[in-house]
């Protein structure tokens, strides 16, 4: 008797093993355990055997261990069918409601979609870009050849295959301006990367929201009609600027475009590191070098570019003190702006 358990042992363990649906250890259990399984006839062969006893508890020690190896089959299938559930994200969608919390959108999206509707208003496109770009991107192909002292303001996070963190917005220009050509209208906001000892106006991690215009005769005028529109629309008042000479290799001429504090009226205050002003947005005239890499006819087409800092006008705009909230998680801090 020993031995014909031992058999149908095997025999039921790899069927269960075999078995992927609940019908079909249904089947398995019937075949073993029911009226006319493979137990019951055991049992029925029993009748005419002379070690009746010791046989009649092997087999209700099988029975005992072919239940338990049925349910637990039935509760690996159960169990199966529940994770691809899961997976197939169909059940799983917490209702967050529950915990009565209502979402708010961070104040860097409030400002980004506000700035991106006035640039759309004016016939720009909304581009998106990578995060991780490589070194023609971000530096190259911008006209800041290896070794520039241009890249010492713009050190970053580098990753072993040697991509990096998009320092600046710019980064995108090459890619927009050889996926459109000319003329070419295009904003791109994006989150940028340096590494930066952090203070109340210094983050590792911001946003920027580049702008290009490209087209015959474009001219610092167009820059500059363009730079007080979007300002005046943000703060809905007139805003004071200042128009500084600034460096960047893949503008000429550059400029820095400095807003009075708004957080300070202009006294100076740590946001502004008491200077009164808030250099905002850096632009210029596209360096002919980078409409050429574009492949841009320099003969033909002009451009400006500008790279606002969307995370200066997100404290500017709601009188945020310190720049590292933006990124504290502190739901306090970030949910006050604007439900949705
Ligand atoms: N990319 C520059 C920076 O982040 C800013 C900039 C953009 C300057 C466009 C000029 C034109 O420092």
């Amino acid at each position: 008797m020993k031995e014909k358990t031992e058999e149908l042992r095997k025999k039921l363990s790899e069927m269960l093993a075999a078995a992927e649906t609940d019908a079909a250890v249904e089947a398995i259990r019937v075949s073993f355990l029911g009226k006319k399984g493979a137990v019951a006839e055991l049992m029925a062969e029993l009748r005419n055997a002379a070690d009746k006893k010791s046989a009649g508890q092997i087999i209700n020690e099988f029975k005992t261990e072919a239940e338990q190896m049925i349910s637990d089959a039935a509760e690996r299938i159960k169990r199966a069918a529940l994770d691809a559930e899961i997976r197939s994200a169909k059940k799983y969608n917490p209702d967050i409601r529950m915990n009565n919390v209502r979402g708010s959108y961070h104040p860097i999206t409030l400002v980004s979609r506000e700035v991106e509707a006035i640039f759309k208003s004016m016939g720009f496109t909304v581009e998106d870009y990578y995060e991780i770009v490589d070194d023609y991107k971000c530096f190259e192909s911008l006209n800041i050849p290896k070794h520039h002292p241009a890249r010492d303001m713009q050190d970053t996070y580098y990753l072993d295959n040697g991509q990096l963190l998009k320092t600046h917005t710019s980064a995108a220009q090459n890619a927009i301006i050889r996926k459109y050509g000319a003329p070419l209208r295009a904003i791109f906001p994006g989150r940028c990367f340096r590494n930066e000892a952090t203070d109340a106006c210094h983050e590792n991690t911001f946003f920027q929201m580049e702008g290009i215009m490209i087209d015959e005769n474009i001219s610092i005028s167009n820059l500059i009609y363009f730079m007080k529109t979007m300002l005046s629309e943000v703060f809905e008042r007139d805003i004071k600027v200042r128009l500084r000479p600034g460096f960047f290799p893949f503008v000429e001429p550059g400029f820095e475009l400095d807003i009075n504090c708004l957080i300070c009226g202009g006294e100076g205050c740590p946001s502004c590191k008491g200077s009164g002003w808030l250099e905002l947005c850096p632009c210029g005239m596209i360096h002919p070098n980078v409409l050429a890499e574009g492949g841009i006819d320099t003969e033909k087409y002009t451009g400006f570019a500008f790279g606002l800092g969307l995370t200066r006008l997100a404290m500017m705009k709601y009188g945020v003190k310190d720049i590292r909230d933006f990124n504290s998680g502190n739901l306090k801090a970030l949910s006050q702006f604007g439900s949705n």
